[in-house]
């Protein structure tokens, strides 16, 4: 029990009764699952927006899923989401709101933080967005020479880069072909070289994404850009408005910068850099892909949210998604979850995913500041298919390690193909079928010797199988879908952060390693005694000065 009385997560009777549960059901096989209720196929599946969900293929009873839904009731899920949604501060070591639902709301919504409804202002900024995107997309805005802007970099990173840079790739097909839209993150100079070298300074606008902007990577890229661009220009400091935009927090830091002002997009800290890609942080990709296609993924980022807002919990997506990672982290010791995309375009999907989901779950102290002794968040990772069939399946197949899976694919590929290309989407979405089938069912030592293999080889070829996996399917890639999908994995992260008892909204862990970069700095650039270095980076630091000819 906390100082609040609420009881510790395994102490309630909701948990216990989970653990006794899985006690109970000992090893469950699906293909037995699946034989005793051949109706599992279509009833455990789900529907929201686009999105069809089967759960069929998981290691659950309606009674696994009932005692799941318990502990979601105990822990008071829809409680917290109900706050959320009320602008109430619920990133509580923060003392900030979270309101990225608010940057998709739409026009005329009321969602007041502190008394001030946010909407006007978030409908105030995408329409600001808007008119600039569409000034860079007609050409009618110019660089510093009086040439058309063809190239934009955006320069950010963590959320002020994988979101739009997931969703760039993601929605490519709907992009405009004529411009060049690159993404820089990395502090190694080696990203903005490589974005830069072929492209012209006069047709290239720098975008500038930093909430705060006083991340050392995204101000030490764009002093580099800055400076950059005018030796190519050979211009003064007055040709940075033409070429540069800030989308921050910071009015302050942006001006320092030598950003001018009005060309700096807005958004608040309610918005969490890593839920914030459909807010200002979303320019380079509204500039892509336009201010419509841009307001449709809004859309389905809103129909997500209304649906995890006011869905029944045994309908409610999010919150089955989230008690499934729940039901597997914390009562089968599984650590990783994989995702899976069938679609070459969601290429940075998981990556995506992974801030979203560790930055916020990777947690070990709860929120009254006690050790959690439960499992949080998995570690997440995967790449699309097929790839990584060819690479990493065989431990998710025949491996000792339990490990969940999405799979995410489309009924329609997004492109018409080229004249003399092969369509290929069927044998893709054959894979992906093929996939979910194996490791749910595998192949019995009976059926390996019905092949006639012979004995020795009959343990190598057998397949377990009972891997579990979740099957989301859409019709296809559309942005409103790429918005359902997105907030679909925001609500389910929430979800299991709520009943881990965490706070899935600060970050707190990242703030060493800057500490003791900035510390350790001088030691490698002078070569500058730091008090308290440890032997072990004392010597790695003199060789390293070593090998750079110090
Ligand atoms: O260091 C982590 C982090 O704070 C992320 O949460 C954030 O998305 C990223 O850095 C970038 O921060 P900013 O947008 O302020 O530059």
């Amino acid at each position: 029990m906390n100082a609040e009385g609420r009881t510790k997560l395994n102490q309630t009777p909701e948990w216990t009764a989970l653990a006794k549960h899985k006690e109970q059901l000992g090893e469950v096989r699906l293909r037995e699952l699946f034989d005793t209720d051949p109706a599992r196929g279509t009833v455990y599946t789900l529907r929201v927006g686009d999105l069809h969900i089967d759960y069929s293929k998981h290691l659950v009873t309606d009674e696994t899923l009932a005692l799941l839904r318990d502990l979601a009731a105990a822990t008071d899920v829809f409680g917290l989401r109900d706050a959320m949604f009320r602008g109430e501060k619920i990133n509580t070591t923060e003392d900030r709101a979270v309101l990225h639902t608010a940057l998709r709301a739409p026009a005329g919504a009321v969602v007041e933080v502190d008394g001030e409804d946010v909407v006007p202002g978030v409908h105030a900024v995408l329409d600001k967005m808007s008119a600039f995107a569409d000034r860079i997309r007609s050409g009618e805005w110019t660089g510093h020479t009086g040439k058309r802007i063809k190239n934009v970099v955006n320069v950010g990173i963590g959320g002020s880069d994988l979101g739009p840079a997931m969703a760039y790739e993601a929605l490519r097909s709907f992009t405009d072909r004529g411009l060049t839209v690159r993404f820089v993150s990395n502090v190694d100079g080696a990203d903005l070289h490589e974005a830069i070298r072929d492209l012209d300074a006069a047709e290239t606008l720098f975008v500038i994404a930093s909430k705060t902007f006083t991340t050392i990577e995204t101000i030490t890229n764009a002093t580099s850009a800055r400076n950059w661009l005018l030796t190519e220009l050979q211009a003064d400091e007055s040709a940075v408005a033409k070429h540069f935009v800030a989308l921050s927090t910071n009015t302050e830091k942006v001006a320092d910068f030598g950003i001018d002002t009005a060309n700096m997009f807005e958004f608040w800290d309610w918005v969490g850099g890593r839920y914030s890609y459909d807010s200002a942080i979303g320019l380079s990709l509204m500039i892509a892909i336009g201010p419509d296609r841009f307001r449709e993924m809004l859309v389905g980022f809103h129909l997500v949210d209304e649906h995890f807002r006011t869905a029944p919990a045994e309908a409610n997506v999010p919150l089955l998604l989230g008690l499934l990672g729940v039901w597997y982290g914390n009562f089968h010791d599984a650590q990783a979850h994989a995702v899976l995309p069938y679609s070459h375009y969601l290429s940075k999907f998981t990556a995506y995913l992974q801030q979203l989901d560790m930055e916020s779950n990777g947690k070990s102290v709860d929120r009254d500041g006690e050790r959690v002794q439960w499992q949080t968040g998995p570690v997440v990772w995967g790449t699309p298919g097929t790839n990584g069939q060819h690479a990493y399946y065989q431990l998710i197949h025949q491996g000792t390690k339990l490990i969940p899976a999405d799979f995410i694919g489309f009924a329609k590929p997004v492109d018409d193909l080229r004249p003399g290309l092969v369509a290929q989407h069927d044998l893709l979405m054959a894979n992906f079928f093929a996939q979910t089938q194996a490791l749910a069912f595998g192949k019995t030592p009976d059926e390996v010797r019905a092949e006639g293999v012979p004995d020795e080889l009959v343990p190598h070829k057998t397949f377990q199988g009972n891997h579990p996996t979740t099957t989301i399917l859409a019709t296809e890639l559309t942005p409103s879908v790429l918005g359902q999908l997105i907030a679909l994995y925001e609500h389910k992260v929430f979800v299991q952060g709520a009943i881990w008892n965490i706070d899935s909204f600060d970050q707190w862990g990242v703030e060493l390693g800057k500490v003791l970069a900035k510390r350790v700095e001088p030691a490698l650039t002078e070569g500058a005694d730091v008090p308290g270095l440890d032997a072990s980076t004392t010597a790695l630091v003199a060789r390293y000065r070593e090998l750079r000819g110090r």
